[in-house]
């Protein structure tokens, strides 16, 4: 790939404190990390939901949608799943620039990839949200019969079966979705983020 050269960074007169101040909250990225089958999209579309009615601005970005455009051009390597998260936290900053609470709800399997994002917000822009369950139960669950399809062999380097997920460290928040529902999971995170004066 080509590099850009001459290229000249230009500051807006409106700062990212400037629309955080419209907007009445503070802006961040909410990082869903976990297997497939883990809850990480149901979830971040009840958060998003929950956020909006209680009038945040906020926007969620998910893997599958986002591969169905942006990144349609990405498989399921490491080179890609690293450009796959490279390209979602470029887009995120922005988001967060805009003054917008950003959900994404990817696998993100690598950690060095998770905390190359992290390192390219401010501290306290980027939540990591783990959505922790077993490889059996996201088995079990299956919602789009990847599981199945990837034991047969018929999708090759299936995160937990064929190909690898790293676990987060240290999280902000995790979710078990083994024990908690969808709604508690919600309350969950709005907790932390009034707690933490985010909203
Ligand atoms: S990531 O690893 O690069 O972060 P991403 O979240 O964008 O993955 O996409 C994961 C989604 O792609 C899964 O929810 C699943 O629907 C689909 N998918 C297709 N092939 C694979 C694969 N080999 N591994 C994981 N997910 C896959």
């Amino acid at each position: 790939m080509g590099e850009s050269t001459n290229i000249t960074w230009h500051d807006s007169e409106v700062t990212k404190r400037d629309r955080q101040q419209l907007h009445g909250h503070k802006s961040a990225t909410l990082w869903f990390t976990g297997l497939s089958g883990s809850g990480k999209s149901t979830i971040s579309v009840e958060l998003e939901k929950s956020l909006f009615e209680h009038k945040k601005h906020v926007f969620r970005l998910d893997g599958d949608n986002v591969r169905h455009g942006l990144n349609k051009n990405l498989g399921f390597s490491p080179e890609d799943r690293q450009e796959n998260i490279r390209r979602i936290g470029e887009v995120s900053k922005l988001m967060v620039d805009a003054g917008l609470i950003t959900i994404t709800a990817f696998i993100y399997p690598y950690r060095e990839d998770r905390d190359n994002v992290r390192a390219m917000l401010d501290d306290d822009e980027f939540i990591e949200i783990y959505t922790k369950c077993s490889v059996e139960e996201c088995e079990r669950r299956d919602p789009k019969g990847l599981y199945k399809k990837a034991r047969t062999g018929e999708i090759p380097e299936f995160t937990g079966i064929s190909a690898p997920y790293e676990e987060p460290r240290n999280p902000e928040i995790t979710i078990d979705t083994e024990q908690l529902d969808v709604k508690d999971a919600v309350t969950q995170i709005l907790n932390y983020l009034e707690e933490h004066q985010y909203i």
